[in-house]
């Protein structure tokens, strides 16, 4: 994304911005304009977006690292913000008297305003007039807002809000892709259930076929919570990531996430957990017994999120791992489960699935069984988000 920053008392805002697109692990590009600077200072966009800004249209240091043209054309989306009065003016008139103004005329890329302005501004006639031509031109506008202001006024012209701003640029990157508007529920990873301080219960899975689809469905427009066990992946870009360690707060992080319009549960969710948890190290006294653990069942969230009732996603998928009868195994567990689709795979030690980059499933629904071939997880979750896209993006939203 491209950020363009122009002068206001607002502007610092822009760095709050900032931090929320970076969060989602969205790349942003700053262009500050000469009043913008007198308001907040590069470094500080520099700072929170990890790259250099841009300011002068005619820096040759700037130039020969990467042309204007070319910054303008390698974003997906440019955001100007705030966008001062004078701006969104030179904007309407088509000026390019300065990087801001260039980039602005030499893309075909689309473009969100938030503008920041007092209210007498806000309501010029000449202001009007600009955003009703940069509306024409297919301009986004998210705010401004009623509020008081910074010259102790009170009226429209306060800068959107941070977050309202994040959701608008979300939803602009989302359009037009098979997923925008739909909500996903992602689970990856083993569960840890604590024995004492110092030891838990675990399984070998890595969170690596769960990470992937997470990443594909937002690739596809959804809004994507991804609720993983503890793994050693970053976050996917674009994906709320709620980190949990026990099969419990899983399921209450699965509970806090919907709705959803589908749930990919792909985590290795521990079956059981110790009736109780020492607070301090079990101690190993010599010449007594090692201890025993007595356990207990964990929920199963998949079976609880595929009941049916007002909160079940319309798509539900559920994961079997398995060693042996792979596809009896797993056609029985969909029926168990109530879930819509099941993805059987075979982990017994020698396939190296579990914790590898490979996966051969099969995919059972109503309809029958698929049996994929061999192809790396990525691929796999690609090909399974293409076809959640088929049966979600073709419904109309209830
Ligand atoms: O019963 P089993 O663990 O074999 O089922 C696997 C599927 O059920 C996976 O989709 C897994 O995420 C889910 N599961 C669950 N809660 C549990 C156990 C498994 O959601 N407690």
């Amino acid at each position: 994304m491209l950020l363009i920053v122009s002068g206001g008392i607002a502007a610092y805002k822009s760095l709050e911005l900032i931090r929320l697109l970076r969060a989602r692990d969205i790349a942003v590009d700053c262009v500050l304009t000469r009043s913008g600077a007198q308001f907040v200072t590069p470094l500080s966009l520099q700072a929170l977006s990890g790259t250099p800004v841009h300011g002068e249209l005619f820096s040759l240091t700037e130039e020969s690292e990467m042309g204007h043209i070319a910054l303008s054309r390698s974003a997906d989306l440019i955001v100007v913000c705030p966008a001062s009065a004078d701006l969104l003016a030179r904007m309407a008139a088509g000026l390019a008297d300065d990087l801001a103004t260039t980039l602005l005329l030499a893309t075909d890329t689309a473009v969100l305003v938030a503008p920041a302005m007092n209210v007498r501004m806000w309501e010029h006639p000449a202001t009007r007039a600009n955003l009703a031509v940069l509306r024409a031109r297919g301009i986004h506008m998210v705010g401004p807002e009623e509020g008081a202001m910074a010259c102790n006024e009170f009226g429209r012209g306060r800068l959107a809000e941070p977050a309202a701003i994040l959701e608008a640029i979300l939803s602009m990157l989302a359009s037009g892709r098979p997923l925008a508007g739909r909500r996903a529920l992602v689970t990856a990873g083993p569960t840890h259930e604590p024995i004492d301080a110092v030891r838990y219960l675990a399984n070998r899975s890595s969170g690596k076929q769960g990470y992937a689809i997470a990443s594909c469905l937002a690739e596809q427009g959804a809004d994507v919570t991804l609720v993983s066990g503890p793994v050693a992946l970053d976050a996917p870009a674009g994906v709320r990531r709620i980190m949990v360690e026990t099969a419990v707060d899983m399921q209450l992080a699965c509970e806090a996430a919907l709705p959803a319009d589908v749930a990919v549960l792909a985590a290795a969710v521990g079956d059981w957990r110790t009736r109780e948890v020492l607070s301090g190290k079990l101690k190993k006294q010599a010449g007594s017994p090692p201890p025993e653990l007595a356990l207990v069942a964990n929920p199963d969230i998949l079976a609880g999120l595929s009941a049916p009732g007002p909160r079940r996603p319309r798509l539900v998928i559920g994961f079997a791992a398995e060693t042996d009868d792979i596809v009896a195994r797993a056609t029985a567990k969909r029926l168990r489960k109530g879930c819509d689709w099941i993805v059987g795979n075979d982990v017994s030690a020698g396939t190296g699935i579990m914790g590898g980059d490979e996966n051969r499933i099969h995919l059972i629904d109503e309809a029958g069984v698929e049996d994929w071939p061999r192809m790396t997880k990525h691929e796999v979750a690609r090909r399974l988000v293409e076809r959640i896209a088929r049966l979600l993006g073709g419904e109309t939203r209830p």
